[in-house]
């Protein structure tokens, strides 16, 4: 049975180290204890799901059940000579999944080493980085339906899988709480290291190999984003967004050095970190709240921020991009 823990303190819970508390607090460690606690606990909703907090902001204290599955395991259920079928717990970390892949020599998410969080949020935004989203080795998610309270394996072609989207953010968003997903790694790797400075950091250690990969990816990722246990954020606080291309055209007329990326034959991404930079807020500090001095794109928390104060800021970075580009950011970050 799981157990229920009053006013729990979430500072650990949120890499943005927000201090507030929750009415109540549980992990689950099975389907079953999941069951359990939506059967015998409805006194203690409203309930939010987190895995490890590192794309959420709280804004105030939780007045319901914060729940937490914390369901293990990784096993594999099929081998060819091709692909590695691997079935992947919800509460699993999400890095040391990707470790315990590339130790085996199985290709397709070398490329998202050093993401944080949990193996059950991944598919939730879709997690993307240097090149590889992971909507490219999902096989199918495994959920509870909270409507139904059926247990649904979802097939890869029916997550709407988007840029940093899915049907979980969307049509099943508060339906579903994830507690397993399927991969389908390739035995056989593909490397790709097409993404920015990738190539020219796995060339200063050798020949390429997964584990190059990794460890090249690790090193960049480190050289630019806060290490959320020295310095609280929750990675990107905005997407990019993507405009039509002759919108960038427009702008790159003024701003020849913008950086952007076709999406397709109408439509471009501009990254926000340069926007936000443009505008002035890179290194920028109030309060207890602050902008990356390395990366716009990420808000960072100095000490004791509130939630507030960093949606505050958050809203007025938005609202200045706003004023000098016509562009409106969407947040990335779940604001509780
Ligand atoms: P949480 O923050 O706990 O939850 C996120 C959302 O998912 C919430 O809405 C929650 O309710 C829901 N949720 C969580 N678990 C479940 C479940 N089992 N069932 C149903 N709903 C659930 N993201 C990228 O894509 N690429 C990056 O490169 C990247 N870099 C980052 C770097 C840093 C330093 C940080 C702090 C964050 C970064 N992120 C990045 C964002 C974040 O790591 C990912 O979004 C990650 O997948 C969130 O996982 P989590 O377990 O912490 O989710
Ligand atoms: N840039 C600036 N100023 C900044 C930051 C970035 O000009 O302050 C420019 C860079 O010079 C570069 C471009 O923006 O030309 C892209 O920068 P970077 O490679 O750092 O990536 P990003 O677009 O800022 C995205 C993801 C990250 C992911 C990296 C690497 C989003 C919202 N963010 O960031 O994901 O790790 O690419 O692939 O798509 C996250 O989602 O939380 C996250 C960290």
């Amino acid at each position: 049975m799981a157990e229920i823990k009053e006013n729990y303190p979430l500072g650990h819970f949120n890499t943005m180290g927000i201090n507030v508390n929750a009415r109540y607090f549980a992990q689950a460690r099975s389907i079953d204890e999941i069951k359990e606690i939506l059967d015998n606990h409805r006194d203690c909703f409203p309930f939010y799901i987190i895995g490890g907090g590192s794309n959420i902001l709280f804004t105030k204290d939780y007045n319901g059940l914060i729940l937490q599955p914390a369901i293990k395991g990784i096993n594999i259920l099929e081998e060819n000579l091709e692909n590695t079928v691997i079935e992947a717990g919800a509460g699993e970390n999400w890095d040391e999944f990707v470790e315990w892949t590339v130790k085996r020599g199985l290709g397709g998410i070398e490329n998202l080493s050093l993401i944080p969080g949990s193996v059950g949020s991944s598919p939730i935004q879709n997690i993307g980085a240097y090149g590889t989203e992971v909507r490219e080795v999902v096989e199918r998610v495994n959920y509870l339906d909270l409507k139904t309270l059926k247990m649904v394996s979802l097939p890869n072609r029916e997550c709407n899988f988007g840029y940093r989207d899915s049907i979980f953010k969307n049509h099943l968003k508060n339906r579903t709480i994830i507690t397993s997903v399927v991969f389908r790694l390739n035995r056989h790797p593909v490397f790709n290291t097409s993404y920015g400075n990738l190539q020219a950091e796995i060339d200063k250690h050798g020949s390429i190999s997964l584990e190059r990969i990794r460890n090249a990816v690790i090193e960049i990722r480190r050289s630019k984003l806060p290490d959320p246990a020295e310095l609280g954020n929750a990675g990107s606080f905005f997407k990019n967004p993507v405009v039509e291309s002759a919108r960038a055209q427009a702008i790159r007329e003024e701003y020849e050095e913008m950086p952007s990326f076709p999406v397709d034959e109408s439509f471009t991404k501009i990254p926000a970190g340069w926007l936000i930079e443009q505008c002035g807020w890179k290194g920028k500090k109030t309060g207890n709240a602050g902008v990356h001095e390395k990366q716009a794109l990420v808000l960072v928390n100095y000490g004791d921020a509130t939630g507030r104060e960093i949606a505050d800021l958050a809203e007025k970075i938005s609202r200045s991009v706003f004023s000098k580009f016509k562009i409106e950011l969407e947040t990335e970050v779940n604001i509780i």
